[in-house]
């Protein structure tokens, strides 16, 4: 399979799956690495890799549509089969969500449908919930509202940080992502109905 990765930021996530795929390279290759920000040093990760690299740089573009039909561009011109989310800061017009329907990961970091959009550790925290966690689900033109693959929680004890819940949020996404996408690889996963399937089973 080939997989292209669309980053904002630092790419830790997307530095989990360089190091998985690097052990599963029969099942799949990362063959582009988008970001929407020059500066993003997952940029620097994916050259590290020797994993071409893009820059689309949203503030160049008038507006969504043009902006996400560069991207999709990108994305078709290397035939990927499956778009990776890995802390992409950017929502996404329906058009572009629908041309992926089914081949088109996210990551959350929060237990949905608890906490869509931005700021999760702090408002988790807020409302003094217990567990907090992730979630990586198939993308749908509702944003961080697709059909939940797979979930992974955390407590929140005493004395909880944001930057300490952030933390431990981002170590299970950590293990979490790249064994998604090898779920996916290996044909396994699929999107049928607006539901998740794993090996002929509703998630
Ligand atoms: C992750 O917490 C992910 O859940 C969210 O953005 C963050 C990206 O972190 N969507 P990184 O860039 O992979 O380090």
């Amino acid at each position: 399979k080939r997989i292209a990765v669309l980053i904002s930021g630092s790419g830790s996530n997307l530095q989990a799956i360089i190091d998985h795929q690097k052990a599963h390279a029969d099942l799949y290759e990362i063959v582009l690495v988008i970001s929407n920000r020059p500066n993003a040093y997952g940029l620097q990760r994916a050259q590290d890799a020797n994993i071409p690299t893009l820059v689309v740089d949203h503030t160049e573009y008038d507006n969504r549509e043009t902006f996400d039909q560069a991207l999709q561009t990108a994305i078709d011109a290397q035939s990927a089969d499956l778009v990776v989310l890995a802390g992409f800061m950017r929502i996404l017009t329906p058009g572009f969500t629908k041309h992926y329907l089914g081949k088109m990961l996210n990551i959350h970091p929060s237990l949905l449908p608890k906490y869509t959009g931005l700021n999760t550790h702090q408002r988790a925290l807020e409302a003094g919930d217990k567990k907090h966690g992730l979630s990586i689900h198939f993308v749908t033109p509702e944003l961080d509202g697709g059909p939940v693959i797979l979930q992974a929680e955390v407590d929140i004890e005493t004395g909880e940080t944001e930057q300490s819940l952030a933390d431990k949020v981002h170590k299970q996404e950590h293990i979490a992502y790249p064994l998604v996408v090898q779920w996916f690889a290996e044909d396994k996963l699929f999107l049928k109905d607006n539901q998740a399937w794993l090996n002929q089973n509703c998630l």
